[in-house]
C-alpha cells in the first residue's frame, strides 16, 4: 500500500491525521454535575463537571512537566531514547500512562521527531546534534482523562533560519489559541494560522491537524484544519476540550509515513515546527491545560 493512496482512503490509525472536510459533528451529554451548559443547534447539551476539570487539569500538569523536563534534558549527544526514559519516568512518577503506548501500541512513551520528521517519531538511537530541530509531543492518560501537548525546540546553535521557523510556529499557535471561543467559526483558525505561514514564507501542513480530547485521546472535533478550508462549517463550543497544533514547514503541505510504519516526514524533507496545547473552550480565551513554567509566550 502506498502512502498517497493511503492517506487518500481512511485517516489512518492516529486520527488526527486525516482528509479535511469529511467530518460531521454531533455533541455527546456528558452526565455530571454541571459546570457548563452548551446549547447546539440541534439542542444538545453539553457538560463538564467541575470534577472533570480538575482531572483534566491534573493530567495537563503532568503532561507539561514531563514535556519540561524533556526539554531540560535535550542536547548535543543524548538519543532519542534516552530522552523518552527521561519523559515515561516523569509520567510513572505521575501515576499517567503514555497514550501512545495505550491506545496505538505505539513503540516508545512519547514521539520524538528530528528535522525533516514532522511527528510519530520512534525513540531510537538517533543521535541528537547540535543545529537539530527536534519535536517532542507528550500525550498521556490519568484516571480516565487524556491531554496532549507538543513543542519543537532549536538544539544550540541553531541558525536565524531555523529560530524563525520555530518563532513563527509558536506565535501561530498563540494567535489561534486566543482566538478560539465559543461560537466562533473554527475556519477562523486555518486563516489565521495560514495567513501568517504564507506572509513569513512558510507552508503549512495539510494532513495533520487539532482533535477533539477529553476521555478519549482523539475524539471529536476531528481533524481542525490550520489550513483555510472553506468547507469548514463548525463552530467552537463552550466546554470543548481539544488541541490546536499547527506545523509549518518550509514548502511541504504534507507529511508521509516513513518504512518504519510511524513516523511522518515533510514531503520535500524540508524542515518543520510544530507547537500544540490542550484547551477548555469558553466564552473568553480558553484554558491551556498543558503550559509549562518556563514557556516564553510573548508572541
Ligand atoms: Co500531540
Ligand atoms: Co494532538
Amino acid at each position: 500500500m502506498n502512502g498517497s493512496n493511503r492517506w487518500s482512503e481512511f485517516p489512518c490509525r492516529w486520527r488526527c491525521v486525516t482528509l479535511p472536510g469529511a467530518c460531521a459533528i454531533s455533541f455527546p451529554t456528558v452526565r455530571g454535575r454541571s459546570f457548563w451548559t452548551v446549547r447546539t443547534a440541534s439542542d444538545e447539551t453539553m457538560t463538564l463537571s467541575n470534577e472533570e476539570i480538575e482531572k483534566l487539569r491534573r493530567i495537563g500538569a503532568v503532561v507539561a512537566k514531563t514535556l519540561e523536563e524533556m526539554e531540560r534534558h535535550l542536547e548535543p549527544g543524548i538519543t532519542t531514547l534516552e530522552l523518552d526514559e527521561i519523559g515515561r519516568e516523569v509520567l510513572l512518577d505521575h501515576g499517567a500512562q503514555s497514550a501512545p503506548e495505550l491506545v496505538y501500541d505505539f513503540p516508545g512513551a512519547t514521539c520524538i521527531s528530528v528535522n525533516e520528521r514532522a511527528a510519530h517519531g520512534i525513540p531510537g538511537d538517533l543521535v541528537v546534534e547540535a543545529g537539530d530541530l527536534v519535536n517532542i509531543d507528550v500525550s498521556a492518560e490519568l484516571d480516565g482523562f487524556f491531554a496532549d501537548s507538543g513543542a519543537s525546540f532549536g538544539v544550540a546553535p541553531i541558525d536565524d533560519e531555523k529560530q524563525k521557523l520555530l518563532d513563527t510556529t509558536k506565535e501561530a499557535l498563540e494567535k489561534a489559541m486566543s482566538m478560539a471561543r465559543h461560537g466562533r467559526p473554527i475556519k477562523m483558525i486555518g486563516r489565521l494560522v495560514e495567513g501568517l505561514a504564507r506572509d513569513r514564507g512558510y507552508t503549512v501542513i495539510r494532513n495533520l491537524g487539532g482533535h477533539g480530547i477529553g476521555r478519549e485521546l482523539h475524539k471529536k472535533p476531528s481533524f481542525i484544519p490550520h489550513f483555510f478550508d472553506r468547507r469548514e462549517k463548525r463552530k467552537f463550543r463552550e466546554g470543548q476540550v481539544l488541541t490546536l497544533e499547527p506545523f509549518l514547514a518550509m514548502g511541504a503541505r504534507r507529511v508521509e509515513e516513513m518504512d518504519d510504519g510511524w513516523t511522518l516526514r515533510t514531503e520535500n524533507r524540508g524542515l518543520v515546527a510544530q507547537f500544540e496545547h490542550t484547551m477548555i473552550i469558553t466564552r473568553q480565551e480558553p484554558i491551556v491545560l498543558t503550559r509549562r513554567s518556563n514557556e516564553d509566550i510573548e508572541q
